[in-house]
């Protein structure tokens, strides 16, 4: 697998009373071609921001204040506002949780899949039509004809997202990235639109970056995860080895609040308080003010990057220092 996106020392801010609060800070990750990696914590954790901030649509006032996002080498923060547009209309595409928001409701589903075909590709509408039916076949959509000429108020919640899936292939993108994307959805359609992203990674090859709360969507789908708690990452890993042996203290907080990832019969506890609001994130490592396994240094030292094996990179001062990888390499 080919390295298609680098993101380095990645900051964003938002003005405040004391100056920048830096929601994402120095968060370092890789995306390789095919690969699904996720992005997990609870919410408020920065992840949205992560995602907005690949794509340069970090709401203002906030902004992106250091880092690199290099797709193939390219970072993406150098790109002019029409560069920008390309590749958000066409090698990166996002969907959201709430397909809704991004549908326009007077405007059938089937026009709004060929408008995004005919601004990327100058085809005529036979053509888009017909693209856009065997997209709407190929996301599983029943009666694909029928449904281009749908508005969005006449589909369920799992069709909606669908179309929206439908709609950011149109473009053929390299990578997808999904918000929370079934999070709005009930369990069985969720389950269907998992297996459906499975498939477009398979078939397609299309890298994903699942942004999700929940380690269970995480066992389903991820070849690797990234875990993130106050806009900092505290562990990444591949998936299985963070399922069977999770090394941060958060990850195994996260971990046992899931019923199917849990030991039968064991009760399963909230990880305790939450996460605090960026202007309070403490000094040393953020999850000090909840972590059951704290110590001396946790609350006024950051913990440094350790990478215990060389797939691995942990955050935290309990986890072996002589494990710490002397070149830094993000994974
Ligand atoms: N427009 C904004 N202005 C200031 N802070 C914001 C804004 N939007 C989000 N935030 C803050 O950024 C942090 C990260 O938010 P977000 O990326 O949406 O988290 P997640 O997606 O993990 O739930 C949160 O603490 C949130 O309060
Ligand atoms: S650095 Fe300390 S407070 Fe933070 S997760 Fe590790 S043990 Fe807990
Ligand atoms: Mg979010």
């Amino acid at each position: 697998m080919s390295r298609l996106l680098e993101v380095r020392g990645l900051q964003t801010a938002f003005p405040s009373a004391t100056g920048e609060t830096r929601i994402v800070d120095d968060v370092s990750f890789n995306l390789d071609s095919g690969e699904v990696l996720a992005l997990v914590g609870e919410s408020g954790s920065g992840k949205s921001m992560t995602a907005l901030s690949i794509l340069r649509l970090v709401p203002k006032p906030g902004r992106v204040i250091a880092g690199e996002i290099k797709l193939e080498g390219r970072d993406l923060l150098d790109f002019s506002v029409s560069e920008m547009r390309r590749v958000r209309g066409g090698r990166i595409a996002m969907i959201f949780q709430e397909p809704m928001t991004c549908l326009n409701p007077v405007v059938a589903v089937g026009a709004q899949v060929m408008e995004a075909i005919g601004l990327h590709d100058q085809i005529g509408q036979v053509d888009a039509r017909a693209r856009t039916r065997e997209l709407f076949a190929e996301v599983g959509i029943p009666d694909p004809e029928a449904r281009l000429d749908a508005y969005p108020h006449e589909l369920s919640g799992g069709l909606k997202q669908r179309v929206m899936i439908a709609m950011a292939l149109s473009t053929r993108p390299e990578i997808l990235i999904a918000d929370e994307p079934t999070t709005a959805l009930d369990v069985t359609v969720q389950a269907q639109i998992l297996a459906l992203l499975s498939d477009l990674q398979r078939d397609r090859g299309t890298a994903i970056l699942l942004i999700t709360h929940d380690l269970g969507i995480v066992n389903e789908l991820a070849d690797r995860v990234a875990v993130m708690y106050a806009g900092r990452l505290v562990e990444v890993a591949p998936r299985q080895e963070l399922l069977s042996n999770p090394l941060h203290p958060y990850t195994r907080g996260l971990l046992r609040s899931i019923p199917a990832l849990s030991p039968p019969g064991v009760r399963l506890p909230e990880i305790p308080g939450v996460v605090p609001s960026p202007d309070h994130w403490p000094n040393g490592c953020r999850f000090s003010t909840r972590c059951g396994e704290r110590f001396e240094p946790c609350a006024e030292i950051f913990p440094e990057e350790t990478a215990p094996t060389s797939d691995r990179r942990v955050w935290c001062h309990a986890v072996d220092a002589s494990s710490r990888d002397p070149e830094g390499e993000a994974l």
